[in-house]
């Protein structure tokens, strides 16, 4: 493995899945990453990513450095052959080869900006990254994808024991509008699967097709959820009218009543939650969230170990 920016880094989705969770059985520290340096970069907030890539590191005896590029560091351009004579002061080519220097593998975290579709689904900030690092990649989430929190969430399901289950990912309500890219990456890596998926969403947040092509499409979220073995549920803003909150009539938080209609259905969420917005208190107190961010951890720590053998 060089990069780690999505699915198609991974030539086979279920060995790495099957190495999550054998690293899980077995986590005694390696010194695989002796003598070598992680360098995270994030744009944007982040509390699991963070701390479970700076654990996963830590076990293969790797050094972690770690910045908050927006208000620590100098503000960074974006567009070539710009006069830079306005607020930005580092070009992002100067600042990946100097961060790259120090490094041996770098993440970075740049979620999309939700006003340019082409901007934020041609990965600029992330391609910026992969073109002038000099070592390799991991995504820490970017503006279309979160492949580490995939990988963790089909671990999660894999550990169940369930092979062939019925999944539905379900569209909630949030009072922020939120990227697509963890919708995207869970459908990414779940149709990699034999699970059956449906995706149910209020009318006017379709997905992009790149990422719903052969997937069940609903607006009923009652019937969607009929016997589902998993729900995961995350909130997304509109695709098609790009980053807007078309307005929702029916209830779409996910309660207990809800949950009844599954097979006594899981509930799955990336966290952070917005409590009894997105799901009840209930729902989240008997779900798979704990587990999903414990799974984080190994997740990554497969993805770095899998780089450092590359190295
Ligand atoms: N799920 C997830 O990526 O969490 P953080 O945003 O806290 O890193």
């Amino acid at each position: 493995m060089t990069n780690f920016t999505s699915i198609h880094d991974t030539d086979n989705p279920q060995a790495l899945v099957q190495q999550v969770l054998e690293l899980k059985q077995n986590s005694s520290p390696s010194t695989l990453g002796m003598g070598k340096t992680l360098g995270l970069i994030f744009f944007n907030p982040s509390l699991r990513t963070r701390l479970s890539t700076q654990k996963a590191a830590t076990n293969l005896g790797m050094n972690v450095i770690v910045m908050n590029i927006n208000g620590d560091a100098w503000n960074i351009e974006f567009e070539d052959g710009t006069v830079m004579n306005g607020s930005t002061q580092e070009h992002i080519k100067d600042a990946v080869q100097v961060i790259s220097g120090y490094c041996d593998v770098m993440g970075v975290r740049t979620f999309a900006k939700l006003e340019d579709p082409q901007e934020d689904y041609q990965e600029k900030v992330l391609n910026n990254f992969i073109k002038h690092s000099s070592v390799p990649l991991v995504s820490l989430e970017s503006a279309t994808l979160h492949p580490l929190q995939s990988l963790t969430d089909l671990a999660t399901i894999t550990e169940t024991g369930n092979s062939t289950p019925k999944v539905v990912l379900s569209w909630a309500p949030h009072p922020k509008k939120l990227p697509q890219a963890v919708a995207n990456s869970f459908l990414q890596w779940i149709t990699a699967t034999d699970a059956q998926t449906t995706v149910v969403h209020p009318k006017g947040y379709e997905l992009s097709d790149e990422f719903t092509d052969g997937v069940e499409v609903s607006h009923d979220q009652e019937t969607a959820l009929k016997d589902a073995d998993f729900v995961y549920t995350k909130n997304w803003c509109s695709y098609a009218q790009y980053g807007q909150t078309p307005p929702v009539e029916k209830d779409w938080t996910i309660n207990q009543q809800k949950m009844k209609l599954t097979n006594n259905g899981k509930f799955m969420h990336c966290l952070p939650i917005r409590r009894n917005v997105v799901a009840t208190d209930e729902v989240i107190d008997n779900s798979l969230v704990y587990e999903q961010a414990k799974n984080r951890e190994y997740a990554a720590q497969a993805v770095l170990q899998n780089i450092l053998e590359e190295l």
